[in-house]
Order: structure tokens, then sequence, then C-alpha cells
């Protein structure tokens, strides 16, 4: 299978997820809002299978780990605390005098527009919190903001936590949810967005085993993108240098992917130390330290932070997973000279799980053996039947959305009572028997 490497391969990418219902230009019938995107019935799926398996991840297969729902909107006292509303979370933007186009600093190449080359503005500093009004009244006492990071609704629910659930520590809070920034552009695609969402995971441990914790869940976070197939040689792991880290944090590793477009951070970990529990300690006038049950010392834990976007490894999975091979795997002669799209997903994280064909459409027993099939397995796996076309374009559909598994019910499967399996990177051909067939798929999905 030959793989691209250049932005030929984003528009096909692109391309390919309005076409099959993965992602939509948000408003698009309104000429579109340039930093939105909606996930179609597709792109929900995998999202949410994305979601699932790094919620299952945290909660089930760690110890002492426990979820979180909490709210978008807090106190706005939260984000002075925070540091977000001050100089640390602002970009360095600058504004063309001709076009009045704005841009983050870091990305002027020559001091010039990088649209119409016209002169630039000094920089200055550009909050990324989203602000809204809260209530009725439209003033100073109403302002909140969109949260810019899930986290902080851990931090403020720490005490909360630690006392209904009974925690020791160390242990960790693990939410999913939406963040908002006023980014001053957006740009690749789902990579850069105003609302998208993070997974979060926050360590609470004590400050001497924090640089331990820190490498072990290094080294956990590279196994979960490995057990879903991102190829560890598009991994990298950035060292963030002293002047460079996010304003909270000690000790900060961006996790690096490699897309078409470069090589970019997909996930942040974080040392943020005592910072945010001392921070909001003092702000909230609640003390939110830890005493050992067992040696009774008394101090503010420290934070070790696994934090991804949704979008982001949604984009990444999406780029390992896209394939093209020229003139086509099927011997069909309609489908020949095509060049065939294979979304090479995870089955974890496939959409469809299953799609179900009768070999004939004008043959009522195998449409109804089908259906009768396909209705079964709608109870275990998202499944879709087709009865359009040739079985050869049918895969290919499936396979262009990335379908791991395609049975056809054909004449055998009325006397034998099986099906062929047909598996979408090998295209390996089995018969199974109808009985056999869920207990079959759950061991390859
Ligand atoms: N709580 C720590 C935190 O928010 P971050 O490095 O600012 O750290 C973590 O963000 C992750 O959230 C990023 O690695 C990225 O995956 C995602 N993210 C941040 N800003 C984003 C944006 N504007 N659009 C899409 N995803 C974003």
């Amino acid at each position: 299978m030959e793989q691209f490497n250049n932005m030929d391969l984003m528009d096909k990418i692109i391309s390919l997820c309005k076409r099959r219902g993965i992602v939509f230009p948000s408003s698009e019938i309104y000429g579109g809002f340039g930093s939105s995107y909606d996930f179609g019935p597709l792109g929900a799926e995998l999202k949410k299978n994305i979601k699932d398996e790094w919620w299952n991840n945290m909660t089930r297969l760690h110890d002492s780990i426990v979820g979180l729902d909490a709210a978008i909107l807090m106190s706005p006292k939260v984000w002075e605390a925070s540091g977000h509303l001050s100089a640390g979370f602002a970009d360095e933007l600058v504004e063309c005098k001709e076009c009045h186009k704005r841009f983050r600093l870091s990305e002027i190449k020559e001091k010039k527009c990088p649209d119409c080359k016209g002169e630039l503005t000094e920089s200055k500093k550009f909050n990324l919190m989203m602000k809204t009004f809260v209530g009725s009244t439209e003033d100073e006492s109403a302002i909140s903001y969109m949260r810019a990071e899930t986290c902080q609704g851990i931090y403020i629910n720490f005490k909360n936590v630690l006392d209904s659930m009974r925690m020791k520590l160390p242990f960790g809070i693990a939410q999913i949810g939406k963040s908002f920034r006023n980014e001053i552009t957006t740009k690749n695609f789902i990579f850069r967005m105003r609302e998208f969402e993070q997974m979060e995971m926050q360590w609470f441990c004590h400050p001497k085993d924090a640089d331990k914790w820190f490498e072990y869940w290094k080294e956990e976070r590279m196994k979960w993108y490995e057990s879903l197939g991102l190829d560890r040689k598009k991994i990298k792991l950035f060292e963030v240098p002293d002047g460079q880290r996010a304003h909270y944090a000690k000790r900060q590793i961006d996790v690096m992917y490699e897309f078409p477009f470069g090589w970019q951070e997909i996930e942040g970990i974080h040392n943020r130390g005592d910072w945010d529990l001392s921070r909001h300690s003092k702000y909230s006038g609640t003390d939110l330290s830890y005493t050992d049950s067992d040696t009774k010392e008394k101090y503010i834990p420290y934070i070790i932070e696994t934090s991804v976007g949704v979008e982001r490894s949604l984009l990444a999975f999406l780029v390992e997973a896209y394939k093209e091979i020229e003139g086509g795997r099927t011997t069909t002669t309609e489908a020949a000279k095509e060049v065939e799209t294979i979304l090479d997903f995870h089955p974890r994280l496939a959409p469809i799980k299953v799609a179900v064909f009768p070999l004939l459409k004008n043959k009522p027993e195998i449409v109804e053996k089908a259906q009768e099939i396909y209705q079964m397995l709608c109870k275990e796996f998202l499944c879709q039947y087709d009865q359009t076309g040739s079985i050869g374009r049918r895969y290919r559909r499936q396979d262009e959305i990335g379908t791991p598994f395609c049975i056809t019910v054909d004449f055998d499967s009325l006397e034998k009572d099986d099906v062929t399996i047909r598996n979408r990177n090998t295209m390996e051909q089995k018969r199974v028997s109808i009985k056999e067939l869920i207990n079959y798929l759950k061991t390859k999905i």
C-alpha cells in the first residue's frame, strides 16, 4: 500500500471526510464558519470510539482513577486563580495594516503579511479565553468564561472527590469534555479549532514521587497510541525547554505526530507541581492540601497531567489509516483501473464494525437471511446492510470508511447456515457458521 506525505494527502482526506459523512464544515449553508467543524454520522462514531477507548483505558485498566463530568461554565475566579486570565495564556498577535488579517507571531516567517505582503503592526498579547455573559445582564459582574482546559473542573472538585470516594494518594481523576480557545488563526482542518474536546487525566501524588509518575504516564500514553494502531516511528516526544513551557508546567513533554503538514503536538504531558491546588487554595480560601492518614504528613499534592485533544488524535488516526492503492485490489473490470482508498482503522476505532450483504438482491430467501443476520449482529456491533451494486463495489464502499469485516450471504448460506467473512486488510475470505458469528467477530474486534 502506498502512503503519501504531502499536502495533497490532506486535501484527499478532507474530501473523503465530507463525502463519507465523517467531518463537515460547520454552517456550510450559511457560507461556513471558519473555525468550527461538525462530525457526521461516521465521524460521531469514530469520535465516540476514541473517547471510549481512552475512558476505559483510564478508568478500568488503571487502578485508582475515577471519572468526572464538571460544568463548562465555572466561577470566573477559577480562571484568575489558574493564571489563564493573565499573560501566560495569550498568543502574540500581529495585524496586517493593509488587509487587517490577524496572525500569530509564531506563524510569520518574513516580517510581512503572509497573504498580501502588507506591513504588519507591532505584536501584542491576545488572551485566548472565550468570554461570555451568564444571566440576563450583560455587565462586568455577569462575565464568565468558556473553559479553556477541562482540568480546572477537576482541581476545584479535588476535595469533593477525595471526601466522597474515600480516595488515597496517589490517585487520578479523568474527564472528557469541550474546551474553548479564541485561537487567532485556525488551520489544518480539525487540528486547531476554537471549540474542541479534551481527554484529560490528572494524577495527584506526593511531590517526591512526581518524576517517577511522569515517566510512568509517558510510557502508558505511548502504549495507548500504539495499541490503537499509531506507528511509533510517527510519534516523537519533545521535551519543552525552560521559557517555552506552559505557565503552570514544571516539566512538559509534547507528544508530536508526523502529520502531512509536519510534526505537530497531539498531547501534552505535564508536571504541574503544586501550581493549581495551591493557587485554588489561596484564591478560594479552601485548604486543598492532603493529609496522609498513616504518616499524618500534610502537603499540597503534585499533579501529573496527560492531556489529549479528541479531534487531534482523531486526525492522527485518520492520517495513519488513509491508504491508496493504484489500480485497486479487486479483479472486477469496473474497478480495475481506479485508485482504491482504504481507511485501515484499528477494528476498535472503526465507525462501522460489520457490513452485511446479500449476494443477490433479487433472491428473497437470500435477502431475508441477510436481514436476519444483520438484525442479530446489530445487537452487538454497529453494522450496515447493503444490497446495492456488485459485491466488489460494496466491499470498496466499506473499505473506504474502514469497516473491518464484510459478510456475504449466498446460496450456500441457505443450506449450510454459514456465511463468508471478508477481512478488509488481508482480503482473506472465510466461511463461518452463523451460530459462531458473534463469537468469531468478538475475538477480532
Ligand atoms: N490542560 C492542559 C492543556 O490544555 P494544552 O497543551 O494547551 O494543555 C492539550 O492542550 C491538548 O489539547 C493539545 O495537545 C491538543 O491535543 C488539544 N488542543 C489544544 N488546543 C486545541 C485547539 N485549538 N484545537 C484542537 N485541539 C486543541
